[in-house]
């Protein structure tokens, strides 16, 4: 009976907020298979009819957060500020509030609190060099589901037990996962959106639209143009960011005319502080960043 009470009292508890929302779906999947005690809120009415549907109660937002040790704040970015003006006066001493993306964070938006830890995780989704082997992980392109990712987190506070307890919420929502590296919310601001929103999807857009560009403009057949550069994109991140075999000598000439045609001399800006914030205030729809 002793163990038991000591069991129940040793379970956390974990309330998603904005839980029918595209992340707070994902993340309410892995977590109702874990030991954490889940609470789920959310704001719309078509979300809560999508929760009710998925057999999960409802908790208000003031109840759930509470009551919870973690709380993870799943709504958009835009209204994160907001929001945690809200719930972040009603929450215990030393809960540990959990937001997806570093952007709030960053910006100064998250209503402060001395009492309060704040830690952010972003997933990395599944890498392009995973070594897939089932049917489950090929498509789990976001990955959460089967496809093993990692994390990159931040926590600038310096208690290395909420930080454990991060650490266990984080690996349980976006698993499975390999490994979770702990950053500053600066350099997560850096990998995302610089790295790989500003970087590493404008050029996945980019080879979509140079794939439209090669098909309607040129005329060149769909099928013919999609294989090839399909093909030549995963020969072409084999070649740089692992190095598997060296380009021809004529391909490295087509590459350095890609480079003068295509790049600004100075794209290497967007990795100043600045243009950073610049872009967050663009992304959170604010005049300035709060420092
Ligand atoms: N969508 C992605 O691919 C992705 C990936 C990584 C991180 N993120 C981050 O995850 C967070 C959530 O993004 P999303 O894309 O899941 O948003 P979303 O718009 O899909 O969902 C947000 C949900 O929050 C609900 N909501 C809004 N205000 C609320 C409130 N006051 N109380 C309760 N619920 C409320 C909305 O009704 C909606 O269901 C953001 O910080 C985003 O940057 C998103």
């Amino acid at each position: 009976m002793a163990t038991e009470i000591q069991t129940q009292a040793d379970v956390k508890t974990v309330a998603v907020i904005g839980a029918a929302g595209k992340m707070g779906q994902r993340v309410s999947n892995n977590l109702v298979e874990s030991d954490f005690r889940v609470l789920f809120s959310e704001a719309s009415p078509k979300g809560q009819e999508l929760i009710r549907d998925l057999g999960r109660e409802l908790t208000g937002s003031a109840d759930a957060v509470a009551e919870a040790d973690v709380v993870i704040l799943a709504v958009p970015d835009v209204v994160l500020g907001k929001v945690s003006e809200e719930l972040v006066p009603l929450m215990k001493p030393d809960t540990v509030v959990l937001t997806l993306d570093p952007a709030a964070a960053y910006a100064g938006l998250l209503f402060n609190r001395e009492d309060i830890h704040y830690a952010c995780a972003h997933p990395c989704h599944p890498s392009v060099f995973l070594e897939r082997t089932t049917k489950e992980e090929w498509q789990d392109t976001f990955g959460g589901i089967a496809a093993p990712q990692e994390v990159v987190a931040a926590y600038e506070g310096g208690d290395e037990a909420k930080q454990e307890l991060a650490d266990s919420v984080i690996r349980v929502m976006y698993a499975p996962v390999v490994d979770v590296h702990w950053v500053t919310v600066k350099q997560l601001a850096v990998l995302e959106p610089t790295l790989v929103e500003t970087i590493a999807c404008m050029v996945g857009a980019l080879l979509t639209e140079a794939l439209h560009e090669t098909v309607h403009t040129v005329g060149v057949p769909e099928k013919a143009a999609r294989a090839m550069l399909l093909g030549h994109t995963q020969v072409a991140l084999a070649n740089t960011l692992k190095g598997s075999n060296p380009f021809s000598d004529a391909c490295l000439i087509a590459m350095d005319y890609g480079r003068e045609s295509i790049v600004r001399d100075d794209w290497k800006k967007v990795f100043e502080d600045d243009e950073l914030d610049k872009v967050i205030t663009r992304m959170l729809k604010i005049k300035e960043i709060k420092r």
